[in-house]
């Protein structure tokens, strides 16, 4: 079921480059995130990820910033199991099979660092800033960003931003590798740009696999993650693509994945 436009965010496919943009954009409320747009959110991702005319994602935001968070008011019209599950849809992007890069300017507060979080890049402005402030409301951080800032930040660093609500500026998280590149406003785009290139010219079913071995397993035991690995790669070996990436090294030309 293709989804063209829902509350609080807008999809646009580009069929040359294959580069689905998913832009949160509410105008005049720092495009915050209703409850319902993370299900549709995660609907999404989920279509896209079946779409093989994408090859990657891009999550941002309109107006000059990410999100502010989640819609606050309407945490009170939640039932209590409903809040309990917020994090199956806030980790859509890294469930989606196809590499998701998340490009923040601005704030990026809330649900906003949580999805970006659980994207598999994250490109930020120089001005932007990250955190998760959900105390100062008598909440915690919901939808996956204890673990996943603590498991990216460490512990120490992720409870000086949760318990103490500090924001982390673009510059810590850059050094604290939260972001894999900072750049002014005005080059975000070709920061952007500069990780889809890198991701054009690969398989795209290699890419797909080692990112679901990479979150499977990165904080298992080694010897799982090692088998799992194993049978992946194995797996891999009965594609075109791998055929066609050695043979196209051997043959000294470039090779044509198709994802098969
Ligand atoms: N949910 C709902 N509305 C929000 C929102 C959110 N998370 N964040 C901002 N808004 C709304 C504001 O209510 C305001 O709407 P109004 O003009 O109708 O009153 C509008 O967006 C602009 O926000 P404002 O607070 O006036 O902008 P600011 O520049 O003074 O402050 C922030 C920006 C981000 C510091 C401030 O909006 C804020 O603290 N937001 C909440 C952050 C948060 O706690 N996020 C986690 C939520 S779980």
């Amino acid at each position: 079921m293709p989804v063209t436009a829902q509350d609080g965010f807008r999809v646009e496919r580009d069929a040359a480059s294959g580069v689905a943009t998913i832009t949160l954009d509410v105008p005049g409320k720092l495009n915050r995130v209703p409850l319902a747009a993370r299900r549709l959110l995660a609907d999404v991702f989920a279509e896209i990820g079946d779409d093989e005319g994408v090859r990657a994602i891009v999550l941002t935001g309109a107006g000059g910033t990410f999100t502010a968070g989640g819609d606050i008011a309407a945490f009170l019209g939640a039932t209590p199991e409903e809040l309990s599950r917020l994090a199956w849809n806030v980790a859509a992007p890294e469930r989606c099979p196809k590499p998701v890069v998340a490009r923040i300017e601005g704030y990026c507060l809330g649900v906003g660092l949580e999805l970006a979080l659980a994207c598999d890049f994250r490109v930020c402005s120089d001005d932007a800033q990250l955190g998760l402030p959900e105390v100062g409301l008598g909440m915690i951080p919901g939808s996956g960003g204890t673990q996943r800032l603590a498991r990216l930040a460490g512990l120490g660093r992720a409870k000086d931003v949760i318990m103490r609500r500090r924001r982390i500026t673009a510059e810590e998280a850059l050094a604290w590798g939260l972001v894999s590149a900072v750049a002014p406003a005005a080059e975000l785009d070709s920061a952007v740009a500069e990780i889809l290139g890198d991701l054009a010219g690969v398989s795209p079913l290699a890419l797909a696999v080692a990112k679901r071995v990479l979150n499977h397993v990165y904080d298992g035991p080694l010897q799982l993650g090692l088998e799992v690995e194993g049978f992946a790669y194995g797996m891999l070996r009965s594609t075109q693509d791998f055929r066609e990436g050695v043979e196209a090294f051997v043959e000294k030309r470039a090779p044509r994945f198709e994802g098969r």
